[in-house]
C-alpha cells in the first residue's frame, strides 16, 4: 500500500511517499526557517501563507521523486494536530480536497505519534513495547508505546519544552534561531562541568519536566557575567546542555525501568543532539536498556513519519471523516 503523507503543523512544509509504512520512497522538505529566524521564532501568521505558497510544489515533487503519479496512491495521511491551527488548516485542508477528489481513505495523523513512528522507519526498528520521548520546540513527552495504537503518557513538561529552552537561551546568548544546533556547537567546545546549573526533578517518582528554572538560572548567569569571551560562553553553552541532557537521560531510564522496558527510543528535533544520544546511550547501556534514535532526516518534521503513522491508521479503518478538524492541542 502507497501512503502520500502530509505534515504542516509548523514551519515546514512536508510531504513523502511512503510503500508499506516503511519504505521512504521519498520525502520533502519546505523549510520556512530562514523567513521565521529574522524574527527569532516562528510568526504563525507567516507560517499560514508559506504553507499555502508550498503545499502543491511539495506535494507534486514527492509523487515526482517517488517515479510514480498520483494514479498509484492507494491512501493520504495527514497532520491533524498538535500544532498551529493556521498551519495545520492548509495541509489538511489539501489533504481532505484531494483524499475525496481521488475517492482515496484519509487518516488524520496525531504529530506526536507520528514523531514515535519515524523510530519505526529504522531498519531495525524497536520492538513493543518501548519507551518513547518526544522532544521538540513544543513538547517533552515520555510514553509508553504498547503496541503500534497504543500511547500512553508517562510525563511531561510543566512548562518550557527542551527545545524551546535551548530556543531561548541561544536568543539570551544572541545566538540566534533555531538554537538547537548553535548551542550544541558551542558546548562541544565547552567545558560542561564548570558551572553547575540546576537539574529539577520535581517530585520523587515524577516523570514530568521543568526547564524554566534552568533557563531562568542561565539568564541570571549571563546579566552576572555580561562581558564573557568565547569560552566562558561555550563553557555557559555546555553547562546548560548538560542540565538538560542530564534530567532527560534520568527520566527515561526511570521510565524504562517503571515500566520494565529494555528500549528507549527519542524522537523529534532535540534527538538531533549527539551529545544527548551518546549520553543516553552510554547510560541505558549500564542497565542494559538499547537506545533508538532517527536519522537526523527523520529527527525533524517531516512526512515520512506522517505516512508511517497514517499507514497504520487506514490499515486499522482508523479513518477522517469530512467532519473532523485540526487540534492545537494534543489528546495523547
Ligand atoms: O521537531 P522540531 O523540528 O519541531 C517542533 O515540532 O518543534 O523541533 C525543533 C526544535 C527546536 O527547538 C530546535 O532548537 C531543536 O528542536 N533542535 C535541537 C537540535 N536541533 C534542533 N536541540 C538541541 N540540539 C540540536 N542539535
Ligand atoms: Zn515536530
Amino acid at each position: 500500500m502507497i501512503i502520500l503523507g502530509i505534515e504542516s503543523s509548523c514551519d515546514e512544509t512536508a510531504a513523502a511517499v511512503v510503500e508499506n509504512g516503511r519504505q521512504i520512497r521519498s520525502s520533502v522538505i519546505a523549510s520556512q526557517v530562514e523567513t521565521h529566524a529574522q524574527y527569532g521564532g516562528v510568526v504563525p501568521e507567516l507560517a499560514s501563507r508559506m504553507h499555502i505558497e508550498a503545499i502543491e510544489p511539495v506535494v507534486d515533487k514527492a509523487v515526482c521523486d517517488a517515479g510514480i503519479s498520483l494514479d498509484r496512491i492507494d491512501g493520504i495521511a495527514a497532520t491533524r494536530g498538535p500544532g498551529l491551527i493556521g498551519a495545520l488548516l492548509v495541509g489538511f485542508s489539501f489533504a481532505k480536497a484531494l483524499a475525496w477528489a481521488r475517492n482515496l481513505p484519509l487518516a488524520g495523523v496525531n504529530h506526536l505519534e507520528a514523531h514515535i513512528y519515524s523510530l519505526l522507519l529504522l531498519e531495525k526498528p524497536p520492538q513493543f513495547p518501548f519507551i518513547a520521548l518526544v522532544v521538540s520546540g513544543g513538547h517533552t513527552n515520555i510514553y509508553h508505546v504498547a503496541s503500534p495504537h497504543q500511547f500512553e503518557l508517562l510525563g511531561q513538561t510543566r512548562d518550557d519544552a527542551a527545545g524551546e529552552a535551548f530556543d531561548k537561551v541561544s536568543k539570551m546568548m544572541g545566538l540566534g534561531y533555531p538554537g538547537g544546533p548553535v548551542i550544541e556547537r558551542l558546548a562541544n567546545a565547552g567545558d560542561p562541568g564548570r558551572i553547575k546549573f540546576p537539574r529539577s526533578m520535581l517530585e520523587k517518582e515524577s516523570l514530568d519536566f521543568s526547564f524554566s528554572g534552568l533557563k531562568s538560572s542561565v539568564a541570571r548567569y549571563i546579566h552576572l557575567n555580561p562581558e564573557m569571551d568565547e569560552e566562558q560562553q561555550a563553557d555557559v553553552a555546555a553547562g546548560f546542555q548538560a542540565a538538560v541532557i542530564d534530567v532527560l537521560s534520568k527520566k527515561l531510564i526511570r521510565a524504562a525501568r517503571l515500566k520494565k522496558c529494555r528500549q528507549i527510543g527519542i524522537a523529534g528535533g532535540v534527538s538531533a543532539n549527539q551529545t544527548f544520544v551518546n549520553e543516553l546511550k552510554k547510560r541505558a547501556g549500564n542497565h542494559r536498556i538499547k537506545v533508538f534514535s532517527p536519522p537526523l532526516s527523520l529527527c525533524g518534521d517531516n512526512a515520512a513519519m506522517i505516512a508511517a503513522r497514517g499507514f497504520t491508521m487506514i490499515r486499522n479503518n482508523d479513518l477522517c471523516t469530512p467532519d473532523q478538524d485540526v487540534f492545537s492541542r494534543s489528546r495523547i
